[in-house]
């Protein structure tokens, strides 16, 4: 069943170039520029004039949702609200029949999230899905949305669902884009042309376990770690810093790198492991200064840089290189090493990877 890997959270980290590639087929069209998603075309008038999307989830799709956030506030220009469905039902939330609701949930049986929709769904919002488990219960209480395609995924540190939930967000928020034209329809052809390339990508990300082996070792006898990321790399930094947490009990934080200045800084000493992201994005000089400061306090700076940038390479203790890519795509990318960093320190501390204690593969009490 594991097909000769030794977990299934291995095994579904390198299903990740075919997942990505199975939630793309037959909805994009890179030579026309163009996205079709059957689950949504129904809701096109309601789309096109959405005031308001509030994105319901818990845990790691909650992170897929802030990836959601940034691309479709980007690219389709509608307000977006990222919310814990624990939160956000127990609230009294200001919801009407303006808004859309996405709820993203791996197994569909969270109860959390089921609950957040049936109180957004008492309100009138429109509800669109986002799950893998065929049939679940989160299918049928939404009105349209579409599945991620991962395969099940039977490591309770979600992998491979995670990097589905983003490709079908991504789909969602150019779907919309195309819909209101809110992006140029050049701009549009360019990413998703390049969308398509993105399992190449990720098969080369995967390329990085040597690195992440090695790195695992330095850092496996951390009391805690700080993860930090901007723009589409701050959910990067939370999703790699719940990774570890949950499989290895390694204390870790993710945190938006400009605010480590506003508090996680005073953590920094030499035996603090500081994971950053830092890819060629726009906010690239902004990271590199914060690895300059977290260098200057002695801390371990483990980056995440894009391939053949020699500036970090002198600045960071570790780096890890992934491929180029537009920053909308970084968290397809980012996260596969930070998966593979949290596997490789649980391996070398005996955790059971597929079944972190305390845990459930899906929560279905609250
Ligand atoms: O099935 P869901 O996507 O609704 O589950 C949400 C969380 O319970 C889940 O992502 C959890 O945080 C994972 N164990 C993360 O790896």
């Amino acid at each position: 069943e594991k097909a000769g890997y030794d977990h299934f959270m291995l095994k579904e980290i390198y299903e990740q170039p075919r997942s990505i590639r199975d939630c793309l087929r037959g909805r994009i069209s890179p030579s026309e520029g163009t996205v079709q998603l059957g689950g949504l075309k129904d809701y096109d008038e309601k789309l096109k004039n959405a005031n308001r999307i509030i994105i319901i989830a818990c845990g790691t799709s909650w992170h897929a949702g802030l990836v959601g956030e940034y691309l479709i506030e980007n690219y389709a220009r509608i307000p977006v609200e990222v919310e814990y469905a624990s939160e956000f039902r127990y609230r009294n939330p200001v919801v009407s029949e303006k808004d859309i609701v996405i709820a993203i949930s791996q197994s569909g049986e969270t109860a959390d999230t089921m609950a957040a929709i049936e109180l957004a769904k008492s309100k009138g919002a429109l509800i669109l899905g986002i799950c893998n488990v065929v049939g679940s219960s989160i299918t049928r209480l939404t009105d349209g949305g579409a599945y991620t395609h991962a395969g099940p995924e039977i490591g309770v540190a979600s992998t491979k669902a995670f990097t589905a939930q983003v490709t079908v967000i991504s789909l969602m928020a150019f779907y919309m884009a195309q819909l209101r034209e809110t992006t140029s329809p050049t701009v549009l052809k360019e990413l998703i042309t390049e969308l398509d390339s993105i399992p190449t990508l990720v098969e080369k990300c995967l390329a990085t376990e040597e690195a992440t082996k090695y790195i695992a070792e330095e850092i496996k006898d951390a009391v805690s770690c700080l993860f930090l990321g901007r723009g589409t790399g701050f959910p990067v930094a939370l999703e790699g810093a719940l990774k570890l947490k949950e499989i290895s009990y390694i204390h870790a934080e993710g945190y938006p790198a400009a605010e480590m200045k506003h508090g996680p800084i005073a953590l920094i000493d030499d035996e603090l492991p500081v994971v950053v992201v830092a890819t060629k994005t726009s906010s690239y000089k902004k990271v590199l200064s914060n690895i300059q400061e977290v260098k200057a306090r002695k801390g371990k700076v483990i980056a995440i840089i894009t391939e053949g940038d020699e500036k970090i390479k002198k600045e960071a203790d570790f780096v890890i290189e992934i491929p180029d890519a537009h920053e909308s795509y970084l968290p397809l990318l980012a996260t596969v090493p930070l998966q593979l960093l949290s596997y490789h320190v649980a391996l070398l501390r005996d955790c059971n990877v597929d079944q972190p204690r305390n845990l459930a593969k899906s929560v279905t009490v609250e």
